[in-house]
């Protein structure tokens, strides 16, 4: 059993808003409160083309303005402590969504210092934030990563998850565990969620679908890893925003133990579309919707720009989601496959790139 927790009336705060997953949480918020406000906390950093999350930004305006909730954005890293308290003190937020992080596994590899900057720090800043100005769910971003080069599929939230690959799914991890640590010390309702490969309109381009579509586009040559033995758990943007809205109200119930203290009101799901497709399925659906956009010719060689490579370092051969735990306590499963999200995506590439 969760404790429903209502949106409405009240100051949702989203970090990591205008990010790809962190605009389409704020853009469905904004649609479906009634009242409240909603803040967008971000440093917009260069990781990729800021002029996306600016974008971003101005959909997220637009519809503010037909919205009967109040949207603030506020430029500004987690990892700084005294914005963050006082964020927290000014705006006293109700529910937090903690999606702000460095994403990527390769950048980890020449880019460490970020990370522990914006995922540890900053979600350390979070935390005691939540401490001291107590909130009633604390909803966070965990990974797909955090399983590692684990063998046993779908992977589940019992498996062990002690072998990360890369650093970004280290920091990760940790995540869960001082997210852990703060349930169980300052009765904080908190639920991690374990993201696999989310794609879809205006998404990250770094993420493979946007990078090779932008590298053909340019007649270049795309790279398909592990000479395209790769089966990945694809999640469509609208399944993981509709996901993070429902487990936003249903926090995990607080509860006191034998020994008189909190047993952490504390919970961990994966959300994943649970059909892990072949990379080189993918990669000719792909194909097949740039072309049926208009993005790409009909006699577009596809066959002459790719390469087949072998393993890069920090990626993991496989990502399959069990989110039977999600579906018992939310009443929710993804379900957009890869035909329809990859269209959505081919025809919004079309569309930005006309305008
Ligand atoms: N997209 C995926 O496939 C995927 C998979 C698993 C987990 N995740 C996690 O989901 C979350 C959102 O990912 P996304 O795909 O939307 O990525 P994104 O990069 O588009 O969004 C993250 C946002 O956080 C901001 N940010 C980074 N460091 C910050 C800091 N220190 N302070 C304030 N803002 C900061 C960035 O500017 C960016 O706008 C991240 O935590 C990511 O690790 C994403």
């Amino acid at each position: 059993m969760k404790q429903p927790v209502s949106l409405n009336g009240k100051t949702v705060l989203v970090t990591g808003s205008p990010g790809f997953i962190g605009a389409n949480l704020v853009l469905r918020l904004l649609k479906e409160m009634t009242s409240g406000t909603v803040i967008s906390l971000d440093n917009m950093n260069d990781y990729y083309d800021p002029k996306l999350k600016e974008y971003r930004l101005s959909l997220i305006e637009k519809e503010a303005k037909k919205s009967p909730v109040k949207h603030c954005f506020i430029k500004g890293s987690i990892a700084d402590r005294s914005l963050v308290d006082s964020v927290f003190e000014t705006y006293q937020p109700s529910v937090v969504v903690n999606l702000a992080a460095q994403a990527g596994v390769r950048y980890s590899i020449d880019h460490p210092d970020v990370y522990i900057e914006s995922n540890l720090i900053g979600f350390y800043n979070i935390l005691e934030a939540c401490r001291h100005h107590p909130v009633e769910h604390l909803v966070y971003a965990s990974s797909s990563s955090v399983y590692g080069g684990n063998k046993k599929v779908p992977f589940s939230t019992d498996d062990r998850v002690d072998n990360p690959v890369s650093l970004y799914a280290a920091t990760k991890k940790s995540n869960e565990l001082l997210a852990h640590s703060y349930s169980k010390l300052y009765n904080i309702p908190s639920t991690g969620l374990r993201f696999f490969t989310v794609y879809g309109p205006a998404g990250r381009p770094d993420m493979f679908y946007f990078s090779a579509t932008n590298r053909l586009v340019k007649g270049e040559t795309i790279k398909i890893f592990n000479y395209g033995n790769c089966k990945r758990d694809f999640t469509y943007v609208g399944d993981i925003v509709e996901g993070v809205f429902r487990v936003m109200q249903g926090a995990p119930q607080k509860a006191v133990g034998e020994d008189g203290l909190p047993i952490p009101p504390y919970a961990v799901y994966n959300i994943g579309g649970g059909t892990p497709e072949n990379l080189l399925d993918y990669v000719s659906t792909l194909q097949e919707e740039l072309v049926r956009a208009g993005v790409l010719p009909e006699d577009y060689d596809f066959e002459g720009h790719r390469e087949l490579v072998g393993m890069q370092p920090g990626d993991v051969p496989v990502t399959y989601a069990d989110s039977t735990g999600l579906e018992k306590d939310y009443g929710f499963k993804p379900s957009i496959g890869i035909r329809e999200g990859l269209r959505k995506f081919a025809e919004w590439y079309k569309k930005y790139h006309k305008a």
